[in-house]
């Protein structure tokens, strides 16, 4: 057999053996490893690293001096352990891009199975932390972003597509920048929010920015959307064909967000952004993946907390598990 065709065949397995992982792990995501521990075991193949032509490139080329490693993206001093630098512009009113991660592609593919055998060796059934894997998308600049959104936002208002439209005052479509790279997604507007044209304005709304407050964090730097633009009549759950409709534009504005991680409030966020209909009281505090991309955490829709305040608590678990995965400190977590 070729060379080739055995690092096929090697290949081949490593990602049956990973989605056998998955499926025995229930996992979604993969741990991170840090760059001192890719280091550790020599880093990535050269094949992997950026600019290099695979397993020929580095048969031809025995010079020691190969490419510079790819930053781990959990890499010390990456923007996963501290916080984030402002991703706004100044005067902007939209999210500036997230910083660029100079990465090839491959490299993660290579760091993603590294990552799964080193778990799978020592036995371990869920990762400690996620990160995803697939390459990051191409971010736009801050104004063509921003403009991007704005004519999101008119193509929304003028938006026919199922029956809601006929009983709105008006669409809803996001409020806040996302500089710090949360999303909050919940299931549509209400009576408050079809008045003002803003989600998350009465009252779950005041008990989301408390709870945006009480991470650290300001209600304007982050960004919050719902599944449906238009309010459900009666404030009944969205019906699944008016979900589908609407959800096209959800997807859209977090191409162009681009969050690190989304909060999806309640189980039709959760059924919207992953198509799972399973129960929230079950998802809620499991990280998930959305578009194999975006670390997800599914937990209690804020007027579910508003019914039942003990669930405070674990949604308060949620959103620390949120900043730290953001690399941002937890309120009354001890710093040693
Ligand atoms: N509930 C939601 O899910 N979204 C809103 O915007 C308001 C209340």
């Amino acid at each position: 057999m070729s060379d080739e065709a055995s690092e096929l065949l090697e290949l081949t397995r490593a990602l049956r053996a990973h989605a056998e992982w998955q499926r025995a792990t229930g996992v979604m995501a993969l741990p991170r490893a840090t760059r001192a521990d890719l280091d550790a075991r020599g880093g990535p193949p050269p094949e992997f690293e950026p600019g290099a032509r695979g397993a020929a490139a580095r048969r031809s080329d025995p010079s020691p001096a190969r490419a510079a490693p790819a930053p781990s993206r959990a890499a010390p001093g990456s923007s996963h352990d501290a916080p984030a630098p402002s991703r706004a512009a100044p005067g902007s009113s939209h999210v500036a891009p997230a910083p660029s991660r100079a990465v090839a592609p491959e490299s993660y593919a290579a760091e993603a199975l590294e990552q799964v055998r080193a778990a799978a060796t020592r036995g371990e059934s869920m990762p400690p932390d996620l990160v995803s894997v697939a390459p990051p998308r191409v971010v736009l600049p801050v104004a063509e972003r921003s403009a991007a959104l704005s004519s999101l936002q008119a193509e929304v208002a003028a938006c026919e597509a199922c029956g809601l439209h006929a009983t709105r005052t008006q669409t809803v479509f996001a409020r806040g920048q996302g500089t710090v790279g949360v999303c909050f997604v919940g299931e549509g507007p209400g009576a408050d929010e079809d008045a003002q044209g803003l989600p998350f304005v009465g009252k779950a709304g005041q008990l989301l920015d408390k709870m945006i407050g009480a991470m650290g964090l300001d209600r304007d730097e982050v960004y919050i959307a719902n599944i449906v633009k238009c309010r459900p009549p009666k404030n009944r759950k969205p019906e699944v064909d008016e979900m589908s409709a609407c959800v096209g534009y959800l997807r859209r504005q977090l191409d162009l967000v681009q969050p690190e991680v989304i909060v999806a409030l309640g189980a039709t966020a959760v059924q919207g952004l992953l198509g799972t209909s399973q129960g929230i009281t079950r998802m809620r505090g499991n990280w998930k993946l959305y578009e194999g991309r975006i670390a997800v955490m599914p937990t209690f829709h804020p007027a579910y907390l508003l019914r039942s305040p003990a669930a405070k608590r674990e949604v308060w678990e949620d959103l620390k598990a949120v900043l730290r995965h953001l690399g941002r400190p937890v309120p009354g977590a001890k710093t040693t």
